[in-house]
């Protein structure tokens, strides 16, 4: 028999999930939470439709309520059951989806006030992971997922981060390695299509957005009695220890004792020396920021860390940077 163009090679095969996967997902139809990796961090995820499981990921990272978590999503079906998309919306997802952007948009009923925090909007978001994306597959449910980290310290972007600090509240970690972006998913409002606006710098950078959709992005200015975006917190992504940064070498005060996080390999190396980068690669540096700053946090009770260029992931770094400096 002739065999025929086939129109099944159109659809790239599925695997079976793997047997981690389905715990995982027993564990989210149960109600309960698993730590799963992403591009970008570590998220502590439950089903998004149920709101006791939801609640779950607040009192596991001691989250404060008002601050509303990102649904993540596996498909478009998936996306237009949990949030009215509009023409901005799609153009974004169909540009940097599956990717690093969560986009804020009006949200449909089944998102209970305690995802959303009693907003009428939905942060939602499409991981590339193919861990995360297969264990929203498999619950066949969206999942809520915030940063798999005590509230306000700073993100895991290793299973061992997990570990260390949420390690006896949760069931299960599953394991993807290091996180390739290591920081948080850019955030951008397309509530009021006329005024996209920017909510947290990331891995997507605010020219390129803009470049796509041929508009500025407005950067709402921080307001502390009404945080919509407490990733906008002033002190978050914060370590334990003394952080401040640096621009050039020449500004850090002779004797400071503490460590000293370098964007590439410095000419002069002390061993409290340490460096994002051999050669300054931005992408690098992002990646590695807050396993090196964790790393240094245990040992230090002072850090220094030189801030890149603010602008494209510069900024993102730089966003981050300043926040962990504040207390
Ligand atoms: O990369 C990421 O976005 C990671 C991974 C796990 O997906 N998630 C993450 O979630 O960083 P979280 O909860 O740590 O940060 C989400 C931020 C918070 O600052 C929250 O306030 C903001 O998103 N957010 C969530 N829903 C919002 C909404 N409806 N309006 C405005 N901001 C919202
Ligand atoms: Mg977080």
């Amino acid at each position: 028999m002739e065999l025929k163009a086939n129109k099944a090679f159109l659809i790239p095969p599925r695997s079976e999930p793997s047997e981690e996967i389905l715990s995982a997902a027993r564990i989210i139809s149960k109600g309960g939470c698993v730590a799963v990796p992403t591009e970008t961090v570590y998220g502590l995820a439950a089903n998004a439709l149920n709101e006791e499981a939801c609640k779950g990921i607040f009192s596991i990272k001691n989250r404060p309520y008002i601050d509303p978590l990102i649904v993540h999503v596996s498909s478009f079906d998936m996306l237009n059951d949990i949030a009215y998309t509009n023409e901005l919306a799609l153009k974004l997802a169909k540009k940097y989806w599956a990717g690093p952007l969560t986009m804020v948009l009006k949200k449909k009923d089944v998102i209970s006030d305690i995802v959303s925090a009693n907003l009428d909007t939905v942060a939602v978001r499409m991981s590339k992971h193919p861990i995360m994306n297969a264990l929203i597959e498999a619950s066949n449910v969206p999942l809520a997922a915030p940063s798999a980290n005590p509230f306000g310290y700073i993100s895991p972007t290793k299973a061992e981060h997990v570990k260390a600090q949420l390690g006896d509240k949760i069931e299960l970690i599953l394991d993807g390695g290091q996180c390739q972006c290591g920081l948080e998913s850019t955030i951008i409002s397309l509530v009021d299509e006329t005024c996209p606006k920017l909510l947290r710098y990331g891995p997507i950078s605010k020219e390129d957005i803009e470049e796509t959709l041929a508009m500025e992005l407005e950067i709402p200015k921080a307001n502390p009695a009404q945080p919509t975006a407490p990733g906008m917190l002033k002190a978050h992504y914060s370590p334990n220890a003394q952080f401040s940064t640096f621009t050039e070498i020449s500004e850090i005060e002779e004797g400071f004792e503490g460590a000293i996080i370098y964007l590439k390999r410095p000419e002069l190396i002390t061993k409290d020396s340490y460096w994002l980068s051999e050669d300054g690669n931005l992408e690098e540096i992002a990646k590695n920021l807050y396993d090196l700053i964790r790393f240094c946090d245990k040992t230090y009770k002072n850090i220094k860390c030189q801030c890149p260029k603010n602008e494209g992931l510069g900024a993102a770094i730089c966003d981050r940077l300043r926040r962990a400096s504040e207390k």
